[in-house]
């Protein structure tokens, strides 16, 4: 039987609320400033928001010569609740050092729930990625991963976001569009309408192409249009994405989304204005910042290939390291095996928030992620800030 509610009148009802503020007001003045550990919702907090999550790799697929798909199951029973475009931070023990980095979870979400949880990532192997090339090398069926809840704001957010989705992607910024595909191929997001322009430079470049094909002709909500700059054999679309073919995929009222590589990013926002497309309707993935920091704006040509020193500081220790000016600071700490947190890996999400004690950096225009207070001041993000003089820093200690 369900509990009974009595309405007594408004002014009986409500006679009651200014002594309900002062009890509260004496239960906080009298409560402790240390958190309850009986308290129930800490246990919800750490389901909800896991600090470190830890996994254990059951199964590896060959999407393709250079493309493998790990499957991970939590060792702790439980993943949290993430949406498509989200990522997990790998943490890796690499000899001495521990070494960070985002993969978008190209599993859908729905997949994370139920019977039988589990996440993906789909790495994708190219010349001179050190992490792939470890992974591929490394990583095997049965093994430990250590990493993070998931992050990030890029995701489709159907309070704010139309439901005829164009999503643009570019090399393996295909994965959080797989994710997005497979939800909708599942009906879980209801009335969705997804259309992949998906550019790549020949076809063998295509990552997880059987399995966006699978997709799209089981689900009639979900259309990939592949676009190949460097194929002369390819049978279907060549060339670029530009203006004419967004605007030729587009349905009224779009939202537009993101990932991929730094030239096209730029190329993409330079259609999407030419379109006249509102901010609002236009979200994209973490870009990251080209190998060569010195092909963007700003950068000071005469610092390219010089060494620097860095005095790290961190608590009671101080260590001095070299870094190139072509590496973010970030990495060059990984170099020198001093762990530093990152997540993000590019200025946005703040983790890896250090000081600037002296000397000078080059902070990548497409990594700012300082707020005003930090920029005025010597807040710093190593992660993407490179050296453009000998540095003092103060580090967090993990
Ligand atoms: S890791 Fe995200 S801001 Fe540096």
């Amino acid at each position: 039987m369900g509990s009974k509610i009595s309405i007594n009148g408004f002014f009986r009802d409500t006679s009651g609320l200014p002594r309900m503020e002062e009890l509260r007001k004496e239960s906080l003045a009298n409560a402790s400033a240390k958190p309850d550990p009986n308290d129930f919702i800490h246990d919800l907090a750490k389901r909800l928001h896991p600090a470190n999550m830890r996994f254990q790799v059951v199964s590896i697929e060959e999407s393709s010569d250079s493309t493998r798909v790990y499957r991970l199951v939590s060792k702790d029973g439980h993943i949290p609740v993430f949406h498509c475009g989200q990522y997990m931070n790998l943490r890796l023990k690499i000899g001495n050092g521990v070494l960070t980095r985002p993969y978008t979870i190209s599993s859908a979400p729905f997949e994370a729930r139920g019977e039988n949880p589990f996440l993906e990532i789909t790495v994708h192997r190219k010349k001179g990625g050190f992490v792939p090339d470890y992974l591929f090398k490394n990583l095997k069926v049965g093994d430990t991963l250590d990493g993070s809840m998931p992050f990030g704001n890029f995701y489709w957010e159907p309070l704010r976001d139309s439901k005829n989705i164009v999503a643009i992607a570019g090399g393996s910024g295909i994965t959080p569009f797989y994710s997005m595909a497979k939800e909708v191929a599942a009906g879980k997001m209801r009335g969705c309408k997804l259309t992949i322009l998906y550019g790549s430079a020949k076809s063998d470049d295509i990552v997880l192409k059987n399995e966006l094909e699978q997709l799209s002709s089981t689900c009639w909500d979900i259309k990939i249009v592949h676009v190949l700059s460097d194929d002369p054999d390819w049978p279907g679309k060549r060339g670029f994405i530009g203006k004419e073919m967004i605007k030729r995929y587009s349905a009224k009222d779009c939202t537009y989304m993101f990932c991929g590589p730094f030239a096209m990013y730029g190329h993409i926002l330079n259609a999407l204005s030419e379109l006249e497309i509102p901010a609002r309707r236009f979200h994209h993935a973490i870009i990251s910042n080209p190998s060569d920091v010195s092909t963007l704006p700003g950068y000071p040509k005469e610092k390219r290939g010089k060494t620097f020193q860095i005095t790290v500081i961190r608590g009671m220790r101080q260590d001095t390291i070299h870094a190139s000016s072509l590496e973010p600071v970030a990495v060059a700490l990984e170099r020198a095996a001093i762990p530093i947190d990152t997540h993000c890996r590019n200025g946005e999400c703040g983790f890896c928030r250090s000081q600037l004690l002296s000397g000078e950096v080059y902070v990548s225009p497409v990594g700012d992620g300082r707020r005003s207070a930090d920029q005025k001041s010597d807040g710093f993000h190593p992660c993407s800030s490179w050296p453009l003089s000998d540095l003092k820093i103060k580090i967090p200690i993990m």
